[in-house]
């Protein structure tokens, strides 16, 4: 039976993939609605990258506007990460004009209404950008959080130092209050952070793939991908740029790609070095309760192995 979830982003690159994975995936998952969020770059843009890259999969599927900026902070973006349309190409060949509108529904009442409409744990909730549609929603409608089956996050990282500031990743930090509403709200929380995704590394034999045997969208990802890969490789001397976004579609899809530990997570909003960061206790060195399923390890050949089949269907 097929995942029915609502996929919460700010496209960006990897979000990109991640919305392509989840189309493509139609025997796994059912995509419900693409709600955006102000993030990567500011909203008027996320939105239309999400409209194009929907327009892209020459598939169905709503879209709603949501938050343009953080509840308490003034939105940081990452033009410097993903360019300033948000998607720019290697090629410089912009995406293709969107053929879909965007719902006159906000994103927060959108996942708010379906969640009380739909059977109880029959909906997952995915947020692969900043937390604020999500913690606006569970404040609107406190009654929707046990309803929602599980609430699958890319952000926050453990051992790893932060990608934004040396404490935080990028969606943890846009908006930590959000997060730290998230975190303690006491929804079925998964975590892929930066622990995971950086292990999913866009090396040159896998972009090589996904150009190769991605069919005609493979053809589109693999230019993006040949931007997005160049500020990461610059930074981190690596192979490949982290692909993090898509990790949490591929775990619905298939998720004995990964393995995942139960621990206690915290998000640190104090006004200072670790604003964002999730204070992650691996060894249970509190008597804390385990809050969140934490993403630890994943098959990178897998992972990547998968998208490039599925790009392949669009
Ligand atoms: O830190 C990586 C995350 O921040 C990804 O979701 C990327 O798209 C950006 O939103
Ligand atoms: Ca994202």
């Amino acid at each position: 039976m097929a995942k029915r979830i609502i996929l919460d982003c700010d496209p960006g690159h990897d979000d990109a993939v991640a919305i392509l994975l989840a189309l493509a995936s139609t025997e796994e998952i059912e995509l419900l609605g693409l709600t955006v969020v102000g993030g990567n770059v500011p909203l008027h843009s996320t939105l239309l990258n999400a409209r194009k890259v929907v327009t892209l999969a020459q598939r169905e599927c709503k879209v709603f506007a949501g938050c343009p900026r953080p509840m308490m902070r003034d939105i940081v973006t990452a033009e410097h990460v993903h360019g300033e349309t948000g998607l720019d190409s290697g090629s410089g060949q912009p995406l293709g004009e969107p053929t879909v509108g965007v719902e006159p529904d906000h994103a927060a009442n959108f996942i708010v209404d379906t969640i009380r409409a739909e059977p109880e744990q029959s909906v997952t909730l995915v947020a692969i950008g900043p937390l604020t549609n999500i913690a606006i929603a569970f404040a609107m409608a406190p009654d929707i959080i046990p309803r929602v089956r599980e609430l699958v996050i890319m952000g926050g990282a453990g051992f790893e130092p932060g990608n934004i500031t040396p404490a935080a990743e990028f969606n943890i930090y846009v908006d930590p209050q959000a997060a730290r509403a998230v975190f303690e709200s006491g929804v079925n929380l998964t975590m892929f952070g930066l622990d995971l995704t950086h292990q999913m590394l866009i090396t040159p034999d896998r972009l090589a793939k996904i150009n190769a045997d991605g069919g005609r969208v493979g053809k589109v990802v693999g230019d993006l991908l040949d931007f997005f890969n160049q500020y990461d490789i610059s930074k981190y001397g690596w192979e490949g740029a982290p692909l993090h976004d898509p990790c949490t579609i591929a775990y619905l899809i298939e998720p004995a790609i990964f393995d995942m530990k139960k621990m206690h997570v915290v998000v640190d909003t104090t006004d200072g070095p670790s604003l964002g960061r999730t204070v992650t206790d691996w060894w249970a060195a509190t008597d804390e309760t385990p809050n969140v399923l934490v993403a630890t390890r994943g098959d990178a050949d897998r992972f990547f192995a998968l998208i490039t089949e599925r790009l392949s269907l669009l």
